[in-house]
């Protein structure tokens, strides 16, 4: 049927009907178990064998296991094959899937459709051996009317789905390749005269309580029903007062041209030769036009004010049900159907975007469709669970990147509250620069954007129509940007390939400058440039592969100072690991190359916030206090006065509750509940705390004033007491006296061969310069470098030990494995009940950019438990360490995290001391001279390096401890800027100082 369809990039669908977007009254559900086999080529033939697979499902995957001879692929820019567009591979995997069904007696008379909500990426549809149709596009659903291909009783149908197409070539979106229905199959029932497309754009004047509500419907029929003397009509449910939307349509009678009278020719030639040119048309002569061609029945077009209406926001997502019916011609109702809508305005004024006036700030992120046993099958539970979550970090918007999400995500969005820039299903990556010019691909980009915009504008969630993602920038985006410019002026456009190379152009297809992994200083240079016309909301940045968003605060800084900023999506939410099943039965997180695929990017699909199993990596809590509601600022904290910012635009604070806290040492002297003065949206007020801890003389040890704030009850999202935001405050303190050096001389410290031997000590300190590489420090090169330096391996071939007065030197020098050699010292000396020690090195010219310069020792993993007083409570580092200064504790263990790909991690920033303790309570309790790095695992750095996946790093069997004097920070270098000078390590000489006392 239709040739080779699969290869044909013009023929988007066959027989498919214009995206529809409403819920019908009479559905019945196709999912469950389907007959199922899988063929090698486009058109071969089925066997007479099947196996029965749930639909929706992904052949390619299926809770681990692979039963077929087609695994997912990870790639990111390039095609999984090597043909050019649209010719794909002659092998190319094929499901068929089969199932009966039986229509209900009570349908016999309707119009019946079909609708696949997706697949990938071709489906042709047979019905009873008939075939119906074919459609492509595989993140928005297809619908078919197959009202003449039933019968009654039982009925067959077939869906061939082919995975290679044309239209593989832009739907080349860095995620996994499946092949399968993703999405539900349902059937629904009409009248044969019936509500097709429902369109409902919602809008806010600016005195912020009158809503507006645009309607247009457009009423169908099959079977030659006549539309004349149905009525469409329309009210939003519980709001009275509202000009009457209701329409009966009337039979088109037009006069004919040749038939008018003397008067009408007159009025109409008047009109038809230009006369009103201006457009100044008046009304006699528009009514005698209307009464000689009135318009076609079956569209109806309603715009209404809408009085004293809460308006929709993130912040506050209050949503209205637009009821709509259709009336047959004897007043039965023959449709009813209901939408949600929010009332809001959206739009560019300069360079600002303004949501309903005020210019909102997007804390956002970029979101997939995945799940790590079904691919990318999910339903309205994981949606929900996925959404909650990302309110419970602060998130207040999320990109679909890079394709339509199902309608039910939407309806979350709208009800939870997020700001939601829409996608196309478009990327042609591997071909930026030609398919976008392609004329053979004009109508599939203006299909996809405008289906895209059709099922999706009654939300009021969405801000922007996004044309796609990385597919260059073309005649195709030109078309496809001016459907929807005309189709729905109430939004603006989104492209980051509209301005890539040049923030000054692109106006047609972009009104948003959306640059991906951009550096702070050009975002702020932008900004502030007189050529900023338009406003700046990085559609992708702080790129979360492995240990990563370093410089996240500095980013936000900028933002948050900048006028004509407002924002960015971090990429991504999920780092999207495949449970895979090996053959010894354990099961790991597979990333490009785990399936054999010969053509794939590594790991390069594990760069989200949060691991495949949904559990939050720790730059989350850097999110989180970045995208807090309130900012808190010391006027006195040591009178215990202080500001606090309401940062919500639209919502005061009177849902919180305000806790603070004074902890001296990491010990809690004094807490209470700040009263919050009334603060308006964007408002601040004073708080004042009392307390006699807020004293110095009160207190020993560092302190510190930490608030939290905390919702008052229970909403759609957190519990009662759920912790939103915090700020801490040091509070003047006397600094802790240091232990005295004792003058017995610290033999006992010091083997013969200059080697410093702790309590519970299994390997003794030694220098180390080296980390487990992270992503960002390979795809960055640093990594690179330190095996060209070779410091990895750093051997001692010095050492020298001499005695000072009651102190003992021991002077290093280590060799890196490619010969480069620093020098290095440890000043040992006895203090009660441990020993302190000074170490000083230079670090040589050569190495400009090591990963750490620090003291790295093993203990007996009987010290199993951390405690340290320092930023917690999670994984810090120096350019991502927004923390609370505490005291923390916990299970040695359980400071890994287990990057999908193991890399260094687990530390934590300015650790004033810690203790190893075993289950007795003894252990070793560490000072150090100042605030440092300090990372405590069972993991080496080796083992870390020289793994692939987490489930092959095993402990090392002791308690792995470093002490950094710097420590590189992160950057995002994966994919994006580096971390900053400031967190790079500069050749020359660093001192630190470390004691450790038994407890
Ligand atoms: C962007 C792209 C994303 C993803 C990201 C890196 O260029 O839009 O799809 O590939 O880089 O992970």
């Amino acid at each position: 049927m239709y040739g080779k369809y699969w290869i044909s990039p013009e023929t988007t669908s066959i027989n498919r009907l214009p995206m529809l977007n409403m819920e019908h009254l009479h559905s019945i559900s196709l999912d469950g178990p389907w007959r199922f086999q899988l063929l090698d080529r486009a058109d071969a033939s089925p066997a007479a064998s099947w196996n029965i697979e749930n639909v929706p499902s992904l052949w390619t995957i299926n809770k681990g296991e692979h039963h077929y001879k087609d695994a997912p692929i990870y790639t990111n820019t390039q095609m999984p094959f090597d043909n050019l567009p649209p010719s794909v591979p002659l092998h190319n995997p094929t499901g068929i899937y089969e199932r009966d069904f039986t229509i209900p007696d009570t349908w016999q008379n309707k119009r019946i459709v079909l609708s696949l909500g997706g697949f990938e990426s071709v489906a042709v549809v047979t019905i009873n051996n008939k075939d119906v149709g074919m459609a492509k596009d595989s993140h928005l659903a297809s619908e078919f009317e197959i009202t003449s291909y039933i019968k009654k009783g039982n009925n067959s149908i077939r869906l061939r789905i082919i995975k290679w197409s044309d239209a593989t070539f832009i739907e080349d979106q860095d995620q996994w390749w499946h092949g399968g229905i993703s999405r539900s199959i349902k059937l629904f029932a009409t009248e044969h005269v019936f509500i097709e497309r429902l369109y409902l754009t919602p809008g806010l004047l600016p005195d912020n309580k009158t809503g507006t509500l645009k309607i247009r419907a457009y009423i169908n029929s099959i079977n030659e029903a006549p539309l004349a003397n149905w009525t469409f009509q329309a009210r939003i449910v519980g709001v009275s007062k509202v000009q009457k939307m209701s329409q009966t349509f009337i039979s088109h009678n037009r006069t004919l041209w040749t038939k008018k009278t003397r008067e009408q020719k007159e009025i109409t030639d008047s009109e038809f030769h230009g006369k009103y040119w201006d457009g100044n048309v008046p009304d006699q002569v528009k009514k005698v036009l209307l009464e000689l061609d009135p318009p076609n029945p079956g569209y109806a077009e309603f715009e209404v004010k809408v009085a004293n209406i809460s308006p929709w926001s993130a912040e506050s997502p209050t949503l209205y049900e637009v009821e709509i019916q259709l009336l047959d011609p004897s007043g039965k109702v023959a449709e009813i159907s209901t939408k949600k809508i929010g009332f809001r305005d959206v739009k560019v004024v300069g360079n600002e975007f303004l949501f309903n006036g005020k210019p909102v700030i997007l804390y956002g992120i970029n979101r997939h469709d995945f799940n790590r046993e079904t691919g990318r099958v999910l339903t309205r539970d994981m949606f929900r669970n996925d959404l909650l979550e990302l309110k419970r970090w602060n998130f207040n918007a999320i990109r679909t990147s890079h394709y339509p999400n199902d309608p039910v995500f939407l309806d979350l969005c709208d009800e939870l509250g997020f700001y939601v820039i829409g996608e196309a299903n478009i990327e042609s990556h591997a071909f930026l620069d030609s398919i976008c010019d392609d004329q053979k691909y004009l109508v599939a980009f203006v299909d996809r954007v405008s289906r895209m915009v059709e099922r999706d504008i009654h939300h009021p969630s969405v801000i922007f129509w996004s044309l796609g993602n990385e597919s260059g920038f073309g005649l195709n985006h030109l078309a496809a940007a001016a459907f929807v410019r005309k189709f729905d002026s109430s939004r603006p456009l989104h492209y980051e390939g509209g301005i890539r190379g040049n923030w000054t152009h692109g106006q047609e297809v972009t009104d948003v400058i959306c640059p991906m992994y951009p550096n702070i200083s050009a975002i702020v240079s932008y900004a502030k440039s007189k050529k900023a016309d338009r406003p700046l909301i990085m559609c992708e940045y702080s790129h979360a592969m492995g240990n990563s968003n370093g410089t996240l605060a500095e980013y936000w800084e900028a933002i948050h100072s900048t006028k004509g900023l407002q924002g960015g999506f971090i990429w991504e939410f999920w780092d999207h690991g495949i449970d895979q099943k090996l053959p010894d039965g354990r099961i790991r997180s597979a990333y490009g190359g785990d399936f054999g695929e010969v053509k794939h990017d590594g790991n390069f699909c594990c760069d989200g916030m949060f691991f495949p199993d949904r559990t939050p990596k720790p730059a989350l809590f850097e999110m989180k206090h970045i995208a807090s509601p309130v900012l808190i600022s010391a006027k006195n904290a040591n009178t215990g006065r202080f500001t606090l910012l309401n940062k919500n635009f639209f919502v005061d604070l009177q849902g919180y509750e305000l806790g603070w806290a004074i902890a001296a040492n990491g010990e809690i002297l004094d807490r209470g509940i700040a009263k919050i003065p009334k603060t308006k949206a964007r408002g601040a007020a004073s708080i004042t705390v009392s307390s006699k801890y807020l004293k110095v003389a009160s207190r020993k040890g560092e302190s510190f004033i930490t608030f939290t704030l905390n919702q008052k009850g229970p909403n759609s999202w957190a519990p009662a007491n759920f912790e939103v935001a915090w700020a801490q405050f040091p509070l003047a303190s006397k600094s802790a006296t240091k232990a005295k050096a004792l003058t017995t001389k610290p033999t006992e410290f010091v083997t013969a061969e200059g080697e410093i031997v702790l309590p519970f000590g299994v390997i003794a300190p030694q220098l180390t310069l080296w980390r487990a590489p992270t992503d960002n420090d390979i795809i960055g090169l640093f990594a690179d470098r330190w095996n060209e330096w070779g410091i990895r391996d750093l051997s001692r071939t010095d050492c020298v030990i001499t005695n000072k007065a009651g102190k003992i030197k021991i002077s290093n020098i280590w060799e890196s494995a490619t010969g480069i050699k620093i020098k290095h010292s440890q000043l040992v000396e006895s203090i009660a009940n441990g020993v302190r020690v000074t170490e000083s090195i230079t670090l040589p010219a050569q190495l400009n950019d090591v990963a750490r310069v620090g003291t790295n020792f093993e203990v007996s993993e009987d010290l199993h438990k951390l405690t340290w007083f320092g930023v917690g409570p999670s994984e810090n580092y120096p350019d991502r360490k927004l923390g609370r200064v505490h005291k923390w504790a916990g299970a040695v263990a359980d400071q890994y995290i287990p990057y999908v790909k193991p890399q260094e991690n687990g530390s934590h920033a300015d650790v004033r001391w810690f203790t190893l303790t075993n289950s007795s309570g003894h252990g070793i309790h560490f000072i150090l001279d100042k605030p440092r790095q300090v990372t405590v695992t069972p993991m080496r750095s080796i083992d870390l390096a020289n793994a692939t996946h987490n489930i092959d790093v095993y402990p090392s069997g002791n308690t792995v401890v470093t002490i950094d004097a710097a420590l590189r920070g992160l950057g995002t270098a994966s994919c994006g800027p580096d971390t900053l000078a400031k967190y790079r390590i500069k050749p020359g000489v660093f001192t630190w100082q470390w004691s450790a006392e038994t407890i």
